[in-house]
């Protein structure tokens, strides 16, 4: 087979996943105001996991209560039956597809301008941080996901404990060791819940791109340091951070896809192709030179099977995370595979998709034809619209 690599299967404690692509989490904006999972998100997934991805970490679910409209919610046990029912959709459309779930607490935000920091938690407020984790895992348990994946990258609170500008002077900030401790302790309390035999990853910034964010050499240490404590991947993204947005205008929240950092999440079409891929190799490296095969998955931009195939063959990551990639055309993997590489419709990296989710509108791909909510099936180039991207702008 042309692409030997991609096509490897990867064992998480005892959990087979067919091969080494990972749909990385996307806020999709498809569930009810209040959170709940509908039918189109269902169909969205039943989707891409048609494609065969290997592995479908399910959008950041929220889990703590809070106002945030149409964002997929795991903070109540009124939410189990949807995340069920999502759970057996994914597994009818493809019995093959890991289906995980990414748990989430959010800073919160106010159209004043205010957020909140790290600084802002009382030490007080810090068990109840972790108790909601393990709450929001024992959930994902009862709905049936094969694993669970704990967001420390990006904008939110775990990731601001992680990151160089959390300056809390409780032991819980300032110093790599103090920063590490409340994501840690998070750790070991849902790996207490889910157990030995459960795989249980974890997704860092590589780097934050904020000066006074993590780098590679801090985030190496980080990866390094859950590899140790039993972390069953570590996923490396980048940016998404607060501190360089831009200031909102009046009546509207911070938004921390709007400065150089937020860019770098999802890099659009004017950065090269694997612009993140440095970022795994540094942490593959800190983490082997720790002296654990913990798996690296590196997403960005990476939209050639060529590429992804030579990313894993010059050990540089050992799964490919695609997101884009796969909202666009989710047959990306099964066209690979069938060696008919030349069909998968290309993510153009216009980033309709992400502003889609900054405009709070349903996220969709450019490139379907209006007013599709998921790809067509089958999906050709020929049918691809080139939609509002213009090549011009590059
Ligand atoms: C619309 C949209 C929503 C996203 N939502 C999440 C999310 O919920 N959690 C997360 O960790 N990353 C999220 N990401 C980041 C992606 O998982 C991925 O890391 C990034 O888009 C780079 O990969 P790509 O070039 O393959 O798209 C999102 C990206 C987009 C475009």
């Amino acid at each position: 087979m042309k692409y030997e690599k991609l096509f490897q299967p990867v064992t998480m404690r005892g959990v087979v996943f067919p091969n080494r692509i990972q749909r990385t989490s996307m806020v999709s904006g498809l569930t009810t105001e209040n959170g709940d999972v509908t039918e189109d998100l269902i169909k969205r997934y039943q989707r891409e996991a048609r494609g065969g991805v290997g592995a479908l970490v399910v959008e950041a679910a929220v889990i703590i209560p809070s106002k945030s409209p149409y964002n997929l919610r795991i903070s109540d046990d009124s939410f189990v039956p949807g995340l069920t029912n999502l759970v057996k959709g994914i597994r009818e459309a493809n019995k093959e597809t890991r289906i995980g779930v990414q748990i989430m607490q959010h800073l919160k935000l106010a159209k004043s301008g205010w957020r909140q920091k790290v600084e802002d938690f009382k030490p007080e407020d810090l068990p109840k941080i972790i108790e909601d984790h393990v709450a929001a895992a024992k959930r994902a348990l009862t709905a049936g996901f094969d694993f669970i994946e704990v967001h420390m990258a990006h904008a939110y609170v775990l990731s601001s404990f992680l990151s160089r500008s959390n300056k809390r002077t409780d032991g819980y900030g300032s110093s790599l060791q103090n920063r590490m401790k409340l994501p840690i302790e998070v750790f070991h309390a849902v790996r207490k819940l889910v157990g030995e035999k459960y795989p249980l990853g974890v997704r860092i910034n590589g780097e934050d791109f904020v000066v006074q964010g993590n780098t590679v050499a801090q985030s190496g240490r980080i990866a390094a340091k859950f590899a140790e404590l039993g972390a069953d991947y570590i996923s490396v993204s980048a940016g998404s951070r607060f501190e360089d947005a831009l200031t909102p205008a009046e009546g509207n929240p911070p938004d921390p896809m709007s400065g150089y950092s937020g860019h770098r999440m999802s890099p659009w079409f004017w950065w090269p192709d694997g612009c993140h891929v440095y970022l795994s190799e540094g942490i593959r490296k800190a983490v082997r030179a720790a002296g654990f095969q913990t798996p690296v998955i590196i997403a960005g931009k990476i939209r050639e099977p060529e590429h992804a195939e030579e990313i894993l063959r010059e050990e540089k990551a050992d799964i490919i995370g695609l997101c884009r990639a796969l909202l666009c055309d989710p047959d990306w993997p099964i066209k690979t595979k069938e060696g008919r590489d030349k069909e998968v419709v290309r993510c153009v990296a216009c980033n309709w998709c992400l502003e889609a989710d900054s405009r709070y509108e349903k996220v969709n791909c450019d490139r379907w034809p209006k007013p599709n909510l998921v790809a067509p099936e089958p999906f050709t180039a020929s049918m691809a619209s080139a939609g509002t991207f213009k090549k011009e702008y590059l």
